[in-house]
């Protein structure tokens, strides 16, 4: 049975985001360096992106580097870095063949000076495409983007800008990093781990989880619209009660 097809188009989410997870487990399960779990990463992130794009999705969202993940071997942060750099270069083609805008999420001006600039570059020679946003998390977390927000809201508070009390969920979330893109439907994480490790903390709050065993370097279209199908046959409540559904 051809999976896609079972896909309902009315009830596809609007955005996915994605724990990509399982790329070090992938590369010791081939008896290699983790860094070829990174550069097997990349054609889930060619593949799932096209799907993404081919059924309708208008944002994908995937955590390419935690603020966490520097504490990883110089080496493998180093190889990332450098990865990251060489796709952004060799993908920027493609994503403007497809009409797909690249954005990014976290603090990115504290990536290396090359990344941080190839990003820069792959963000401005996409602005203008508008078929689908694919939003990379680098040197992103949670914690990290309500922080910021709460800065920013402070701020706004000590010039007079705003009072407290005009502090709301809306206004919290309009200072997130995420405050032009839809919260997502649905995040998925691969290779079996069920945590959200400091992702998208406040725009998950009504996400549907979908885990998938799958290592990431593993994770291809049909992996990607099992997830769909997964959620599209959830119940989405919102703290109501079937009945109230429509
Ligand atoms: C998690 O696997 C993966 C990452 C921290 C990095 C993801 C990066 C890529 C897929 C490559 C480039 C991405 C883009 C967007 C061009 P892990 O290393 O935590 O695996 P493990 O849990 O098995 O150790």
């Amino acid at each position: 049975m051809d999976l896609k097809s079972e896909i309902i188009p009315e009830k596809l989410p609007k955005h996915i985001a994605i724990i990509m997870d399982g790329n070090g487990r992938w590369a010791k399960q081939h008896g290699k360096p983790r860094v070829f779990g990174h550069r097997n990463g990349v054609k889930a992130v060619r593949e799932t992106t096209e799907a993404a794009a081919e059924l309708g999705v208008s944002y994908l969202t995937l955590y390419a580097f935690s603020t966490e993940n520097w504490k990883r071997p110089k080496l493998e942060v180093g190889a990332l870095m450098r990865l990251l750099v060489e796709t952004l270069h060799k993908e920027i083609n493609t994503l403007n063949k497809n009409n797909i805008k690249l954005q990014a999420i976290g603090d990115i001006s504290l990536l290396p000076k090359e990344t941080h600039s190839a990003l820069l570059k792959g963000i401005e020679n996409t602005k203008n495409n508008t078929r689908m946003t694919l939003i990379l998390a680098l040197n992103y977390s949670g914690k990290w983007d309500i922080a910021q927000a709460t800065k920013q809201l402070a701020k706004q508070v000590q010039e007079g800008v705003i009072s407290p009390e005009d502090i709301d969920e809306e206004r919290l979330a309009q200072s997130l990093s995420t405050s032009k893109i839809p919260d997502p439907e649905l995040l998925i994480r691969t290779s079996g781990e069920r945590r959200i490790s400091n992702f998208l903390l406040w725009q998950l709050a009504y996400s549907e989880l979908y885990f998938s065993p799958v290592f990431w370097p593993d994770f291809r279209k049909d992996q990607f619209y099992q997830a769909i199908i997964d959620y599209q046959n959830r119940e989405r409540r919102f703290g109501k009660i079937s009945e109230q559904l429509v």
